[in-house]
């Protein structure tokens, strides 16, 4: 990994602009375009292709065509042959990726690159895991054999935020490529060419045309198109609760199952007894990596009262140390995707700030930096338990911290809102610790770090957060439906 500072002439060759489709980058049937911006400078970076309901319908077509042509030929084992070949290619490519990447979400390139290798992790977990998905015989007594045959569900539709663009990308289309599954991706308006350049790379490798399709456009024409049409089998969307509702009730009317991950305002608990400089070490990547953009970001501090002093200062020793800047310099964080984000952070800071809460560290945009959205690291206590700031999913560099007396106390505010995707306990009483796993109502619960996890871990959330898992091998089963088979002797 390399720490040393990019330019625009780093990026070898052009950025993609159009869609995939069927094999080859395609302009919009309508021609319309939009601009995809670099929010390090605010500069429009390139124009992308506008899809519509035309485009999804061609896309759409594709990978059904595919679904039950060439794909179909091809044994489990080869589909994870193509799929490792698909990780060494995207692993020497990783440079270019990571570019494209920082200059369309501004990310720090070691972040992008990072990224780019946990894609590599994924597409080989479920590469390696393509031949392993097994049915179940069924004892029914000597008259009859009975067993489940797991079918691929078909065309799959992926709606893809702009946090992890590539890694967004992959978390769903590696395991329903594993399940023998087609594809149809709609990255974010915000952050496409990633993932238009991945289409581009898994067709060099040999995938069959039609198998990974992708169009760029906005949620409410592409995206809802896409889960609209009467070809797609199955739909895994992340992003807002908001949005996340509304796809819930599109597809409830073609009957398709939906996989949602929809977010959090995740407590990190830090009680009375924890390692307070492992704690404080964990919260500053937990809270300010890809600059708060994160779903499973440890946005909220719940700290007991007779540490939460010593805590927030180690926090804010380590916040001074961070650098701020553009994508391309390499520093720890980039700036904020969007102006629309940016302006939603400042909004929320800006009311904290009118409720007399207190900034610990940070609270605005850096003074040095007068263009692109960037935030600086920010810690705020002295938060009402009620407000905006206290209670929503900001998705920003922003941590907020509320001091509790006892356990409870902490187990209540962790519970009391509409989210339960990540909680997490710091302390060295692995009895307590664990007693907290049991109480905390959410999908994941990590003890004594954050960001636990990985490929074969599973993720998701409970209530607002979401619905269905993802990763690990209940992240490829989303993608296989089950047929029964029964024969009388
Ligand atoms: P969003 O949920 O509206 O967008 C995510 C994806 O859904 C994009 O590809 C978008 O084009 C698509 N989409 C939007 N409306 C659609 C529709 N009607 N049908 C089909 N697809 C649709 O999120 P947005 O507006 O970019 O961000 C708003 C907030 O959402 C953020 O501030 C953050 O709090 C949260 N968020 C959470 C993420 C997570 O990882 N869970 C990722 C991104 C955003
Ligand atoms: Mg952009």
């Amino acid at each position: 990994m390399s720490d040393r500072r990019y330019s625009r002439a780093d990026l070898k060759g052009p950025l993609p602009d159009a869609h995939f489709i069927y094999g080859a980058y395609r302009h919009a049937a309508a021609r319309e375009t939009f601009a995809t911006v670099d929010p390090s400078t605010e500069e429009t970076l390139t124009s992308v292709a506008r899809g519509r309901a035309a485009d999804i319908d061609l896309a759409v077509e594709a990978a059904h065509g595919a679904q039950r042509g060439d794909w179909r030929q091809i044994t489990p084992a080869e589909r994870g042959r193509l799929m490792f070949k698909l990780a060494d290619a995207l692993e020497a490519d990783a440079e270019r990726f990571a570019l494209m990447e920082t200059l369309d979400v501004g990310k720090p390139v070691k972040e992008s690159l990072g990224d780019v290798r946990g894609v590599c992790a994924t597409i080989r977990y479920n590469a390696g895991a393509a031949d392993k998905m097994e049915g179940t015989t069924i004892p029914l007594g000597p008259s009859f054999i009975d067993f489940t045959m797991l079918e691929p569900v078909g065309v799959t539709a992926h709606i893809v935020p702009w946090n992890y663009p590539l890694g967004m990308v992959a978390r769903s289309v590696a395991p329903a490529l594993a399940a023998g599954c087609t594809a149809v991706v709609k990255p974010a308006e915000q952050s496409p060419l990633t993932a238009l350049a991945f289409a581009e790379l898994c067709h060099k490798v040999g995938f069959p045309k039609g198998v990974v399709n992708v169009v760029a456009g906005y949620g409410e024409e592409a995206g809802a198109a896409l889960v609209a049409h009467p070809k797609v089998r199955g739909i895994t969307f992340t992003g807002s609760v908001a949005t996340g509702r509304k796809i819930y009730m599109n597809a409830a009317q073609g009957l398709k199952p939906a996989v949602l991950e929809l977010g959090g305002k995740n407590p990190m608990i830090v009680l009375d007894d924890a390692d307070l400089e492992r704690a404080a070490f964990d919260a500053i990547d937990g809270a300010f990596g890809n600059s708060g953009q994160v779903c499973s970001s440890s946005s909220r501090l719940l700290l007991q009262h007779n540490i939460a002093e010593e805590f927030l200062e180690r926090l804010a020793e380590n916040a001074r140390k961070l650098g701020v800047g553009p994508g391309l310099d390499n520093l720890d964080l980039g700036p904020l995707v969007s102006k629309e984000q940016y302006d939603k952070v400042q909004s929320y800071l800006a009311s904290g700030r009118a409720a007399g809460a207190r900034m610990r560290h940070g609270g605005g945009r850096p003074a040095a930096l007068a263009r692109g959205y960037f935030i600086e690291p920010t810690i705020i206590d002295h938060v009402d338990a009620g407000s905006a700031l206290a209670r929503e999913e900001i998705f920003g560099p922003v941590a907020v911290a509320q001091v509790f007396d006892k356990v409870e106390e902490a187990v209540e505010l962790a519970n009391g809102l509409g989210y339960g995707l990540v909680s997490g306990v710091y302390s060295r009483d692995i009895s307590r610790a664990f007693k907290l796993a049991r109480d905390l109502e959410a999908g994941s619960v990590w003890i004594n770090g954050w960001f636990i996890g990985g490929v074969q871990a599973p993720t998701g959330g409970i209530k607002d957060s979401g619905i269905g898992r993802e990763r690990g091998l209940p992240g490829i089963r989303n993608y296989l439906s089950i047929k029964n088979v029964g024969i009388r002797l």
